[in-house]
């Protein structure tokens, strides 16, 4: 959740190199910042609360005088856990001496019992993190050797970790390690980087080691050594990371998220690009690595995800049963781990993640794995640890993500399980002709998704008529219920307007009671089965005086008549409707938001990727 840079090197200035790299950190926590440099005369720290701007702008000109000669440097942008947001708790840690500092992703769950065990010897802690526990760990754990230090004193914690630690008698050596959360090594001509994910490395270099758990590596200019903690020299291989750093910046827009609204049309089209088997009627989706055979074993899948990938995943379910009549159950991933769930043989489990991170779903898959569950992912981060850990699975290709809100990443996942679904369905009781009637479906949707967005500007005008609502109620049935939770999601976490998602026909067995006059209701009224039903809950909410927005198919002549406004969605197929309909929730959130003045791409208390419980 927090965000890890570090450079080692003579080839940059390493205070503006690792400032720039916080910048495209920030959207992983943005609560405090720091950055710790290593000098010939031992470490420097710089903290503050707030964004990396303050710490920007905290950088003085004699600060940067005084680390001049710095040979590396590590940083941090985080996301509280353990005591607020303030300098204190800002990382980088260190021990009494300042002779290590450490930033550290994750949590250290027995850090109590280290710090009473090292306050008891007399150590002085100065913040109430969690980190803090393990930079006095490694001062006492060191005999001379950094790495061994490290290594020494994450056997003694439990819980999860990806950090980067410099010490005064070894600069230009920074040693990073993992468990659990994720650590990428930037590998240059002369200098490397050390990071939590790849965003701050793409404008300095592409190749990349990404670290497995458990791994401890020794990074310098011209070197880079892993092992594990038992000292095991072990061998990983280089990567290129194909995302383009144009991707990664805002490119004119005023926002990330808006920037990734747009990009829909396209995104989708790259996940589709070359999976649909036109000759066949079905799709090729070789990263599943399923023969024919292998899919017409599968009896049940278990979907399980998190948040918005979970509503995508809800949508999995309707394509899987309907396509391919596999039974399917969808889980929030915490709950799948905890919860004890059966797994048959046949049983398929399939994990939905944008960052491909999130520690619920990663738990989920490890769960699965340990049950027998044959196990598959959707990840849009290439080489994230579900990605890796399921070993089979499909990337979105959406590009990356950084707007703290998904978008393109639940169209695309939606995209995805639809060609899933297909795959699935032709190894069944799909016939070929449906395939192809399918495919010629899918085909549109980047199409109608640019549709949508060509009308943004009347999103926009009804969105602000609305926006100085506090509550809001978003309705769907069928394939529009879980995009009403998605625009109620949406809504909720960029504009702090409580919105709250339901199926329609659940409303009158208790949420109605709180609509009057100064509640909108969202209403998913498109052309689908049901809409006659869906026209009855409209009239329903009427009835209570609550404002109604329909989102209804152009060529509407009745859900319109009943409603205060309306958005017009181009008329599709049942599967492919429900992403042009997402897409104007969307705008209408971003529009809502921006209308109330919120911090859009960094909403208050949340952080891209949840890598902790
Ligand atoms: C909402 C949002 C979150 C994520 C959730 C899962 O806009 O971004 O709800 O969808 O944290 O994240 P991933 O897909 O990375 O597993």
């Amino acid at each position: 959740m927090c965000g890890i840079v570090a450079y080692t090197g003579k080839k940059r200035e390493i205070v503006p190199t690792l400032l720039d790299a916080l910048v495209r950190l920030e959207y992983r926590g943005y609560d405090s910042a720091g950055i710790a440099v290593s000098c010939p005369d031992g470490i420097e720290i710089l903290k503050t609360s707030g964004k990396v701007k303050a710490l920007q702008e905290k950088v003085s000109s004699d600060w940067k005088e005084k680390v001049k000669d710095a040979v590396a440097g590590i940083a941090h942008t985080r996301w509280a856990t353990h005591g607020p947001p303030t300098e204190i708790n800002a990382h980088p840690h260190t021990d009494e001496k300042k002779n290590f500092a450490l930033v550290h992703n994750g949590i250290i769950d027995n850090y109590s019992a280290i710090k009473e065990r090292l306050q008891a010897k007399g150590v002085k802690f100065s913040s109430e993190t969690d980190t803090e526990a393990l930079a006095h760990l490694i001062a006492e754990c060191y005999m001379g050797d950094l790495c061994n230090a490290v290594a020494a004193a994450l056997k003694q914690v439990t819980g999860t970790f990806g950090i980067a630690v410099i010490s005064r008698d070894s600069p230009g050596v920074i040693v990073a390690a993992r468990k659990g959360s994720p650590i990428v090594i930037g590998v240059g001509e002369d200098e490397a980087f050390v990071a939590s994910d790849v965003s701050p490395l793409l404008p300095y270099t592409k190749r990349v080691i990404y670290l497995n758990d458990n791994d401890i590596a020794v990074v310098r200019p011209d070197r880079i050594d892993i092992r594990n903690m038992d000292n095991i020299p072990v061998s990983r291989e280089v990567a290129h990371i194909g995302w383009d750093i144009k991707a990664a910046e805002k490119g004119g827009h005023e926002h990330f998220m808006i920037k990734e609204i747009f990009e829909q049309p396209e995104a989708i089209a790259n996940a589709l690009r070359g999976r649909m088997d036109t000759e066949l009627g079905t799709s090729k989706l070789d990263g599943l690595n399923f023969s024919e055979t292998d899919v017409a074993g599968i009896s049940r899948i278990i979907i399980a995800a998190c948040g918005t990938s979970l509503h995508a995943g809800m949508l999995g379910e309707y394509f899987f049963e309907d396509l391919a009549n596999i039974p399917v159950e969808v889980d929030q991933a915490a709950e799948f781990r905890y919860r004890n769930p059966i797994i048959q043989k046949g049983t398929l489990a399939l994990a939905i993640s944008q960052s491909g991170e999130t520690a619920d779903t990663l738990a989920a898959v490890r769960e699965a794995k340990l049950k027998g569950a044959i196990v598959a992912s959707i990840c849009n981060v290439v080489g994230s640890t579900i990605a890796r850990e399921t070993g089979r699975g499909v990337y979105l290709h959406a590009g990356p993500e950084i707007g703290v809100a998904s978008t393109k990443a639940f169209t695309c996942e939606v995209a995805i399980l639809l060609l899933m679904a297909l795959k699935f369905g032709r190894a069944a009781r799909l016939s070929r002709q449906s395939g192809f009637a399918l495919i010629s479906e899918i085909e549109k949707a980047s199409g109608l998704v640019k549709n949508v967005i060509d009308g943004a500007q009347k999103i926009e005008k009804i969105a602000r008529k609305y926006a100085r609502a506090r509550d809001f109620f978003f309705i769907g049935r069928g394939y529009l219920y879980p995009v009403a939770l998605e625009g109620a999601l949406k809504l909720k976490e960029i504009s702090y307007i409580h919105a709250e998602g339901y199926h329609a026909a659940e409303l009158k067995h208790g949420p109605i009671a709180l609509l009057d006059e100064n509640v909108p209701v969202v209403v998913m009224a498109n052309d689908l089965p049901g809409k006659d039903k869906i026209i009855g809950n409209l009239q329903e909410c009427r009835a209570r005086k609550a404002p109604v927005i329909a989102i209804v198919t152009e060529g509407d002549k009745d859900a319109k008549k009943y409603s205060d406004d309306f958005i017009e969605i181009p008329r599709a197929s049942d599967f492919v409707t429900p992403l042009p309909t997402v897409v104007a929730l969307q705008l209408f959130a971003y529009y809502t938001a921006r209308e109330r003045g919120c911090s859009i791409d960094q909403p208050r208390n949340l952080a891209k990727s949840v890598t902790v419980e």
